[in-house]
């Protein structure tokens, strides 16, 4: 009998399929297409997120730098993406006298080719050190600084966590950093119900291409046959807990077949749960950091209170309570 081999990534996206409620984690989502496709949302306006954040990042920028109390700064952003908005805001602290080093990283290599150039273009003396891997892989590189780091977390990534989970992350992220450190967070509010759907619920269907390209990447990659048009997006809000959950939809009674010999029988209706986008108050963000172990520094937010760039310090009473 040929053994074959099954790589981690297939083990994972398997066993989340035989789960008695089937799932696929949304890290998965950014190959070369899913970036691409989520270039694409962040251009839709009813996706508000990316333009309230670069409004904070633009006009608040002088008031964060304001709160950070040192000249150089090492900063590192975790899942920078295309650097497309970090530019303004490290334009900004650079005019207003910051010494800055910025390290981004992410996952995807050819996002961080994207993010360097677009850096180089508005910020050539910039001295950039980009780094690939998870978050879990980057996040050692933050032992490598010597100056005082100011971590960036931004686009409102921590969302994708379930609450313990995002503080369970917070902490490790708060273990990483020496006394004095800042951690900076750009988190997407609650706020009405029909604003936050139409976000993840796109009128020209960007969205559902990118929750479908999970598909077309297993497809790709373990030699699986999902047919796209058997499957529909379905998002949905629930305002008490705040919560954005993405599903995919199968269509029909199907099978699909993976090159490895795997075999998964989806029912008519059956959901593939692919991802959560978490909302916070400003008090639940607060609850946030603390609970990781930071002091809470500041709140800046953009016209409409869409969106929150939250900092945060560890310092060396932050963890003794109050
Ligand atoms: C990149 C995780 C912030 O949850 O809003 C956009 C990803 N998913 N549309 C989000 C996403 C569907 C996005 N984050």
């Amino acid at each position: 009998m040929k053994e074959l081999k099954i790589s981690p990534f297939e083990k994972e996206i398997t066993e989340g399929l035989m789960a008695p409620q089937k799932k696929l984690s949304s890290k998965y989502f950014y190959d070369e297409e899913g970036d691409r496709l989520f270039q694409e949302i962040m251009k839709l306006k009813e996706y508000y997120l990316p333009e309230a954040e670069l409004e904070i990042l633009k006009e608040k920028a002088a008031a964060i730098a304001e709160d950070l109390s040192c000249k150089s700064l090492d900063i590192l952003e975790l899942g920078a993406g295309d650097g497309s908005k970090s530019v303004f805001f490290l334009e900004n602290l650079i005019r207003l006298g910051k010494e800055v080093k910025y390290v981004p990283l992410d996952i995807s290599e050819n996002i961080l080719r994207i993010n360097k150039q677009n850096m180089a273009e508005r910020l050539p003396e910039m001295e950039i050190e980009p780094h690939t891997g998870d978050y879990f892989q980057t996040m050692k590189v933050m032992g490598d600084q010597l100056n005082t780091k100011l971590v960036m977390f931004m686009g409102s990534n921590i969302g994708n966590y379930k609450e313990a989970a995002a503080i369970e992350f917070l902490r490790l992220i708060y273990e990483n950093l020496h006394f004095g450190d800042y951690f900076m967070m750009g988190v997407d509010l609650r706020k009405n119900p029909k604003t936050i759907l139409a976000a993840y619920n796109d009128s020209k269907g960007v969205t559902k291409a990118f929750n479908l390209n999970l598909l077309k990447r297993i497809n790709r990659e373990l030699g699986a046959d999902f047919d796209l048009d058997s499957f529909d997006h379905y998002p949905f809000y629930d305002p008490v807990s705040g919560t954005t959950f993405s599903y995919l939809v199968s269509l029909k009674n199907q099978t699909v077949h993976f090159e490895s010999g795997t075999q998964i029988p989806f029912k008519k209706n059956e959901l593939i749960h692919t991802e959560v986008s978490k909302k916070y108050s400003l008090k639940e963000i607060e609850g946030l950091g603390r609970q990781a172990g930071f002091s809470f520094v500041s709140h800046h937010l953009d016209a409409r209170d869409y969106f929150s760039v939250s900092l945060f310090q560890k310092s060396s009473n932050s963890s003794n309570g109050h």
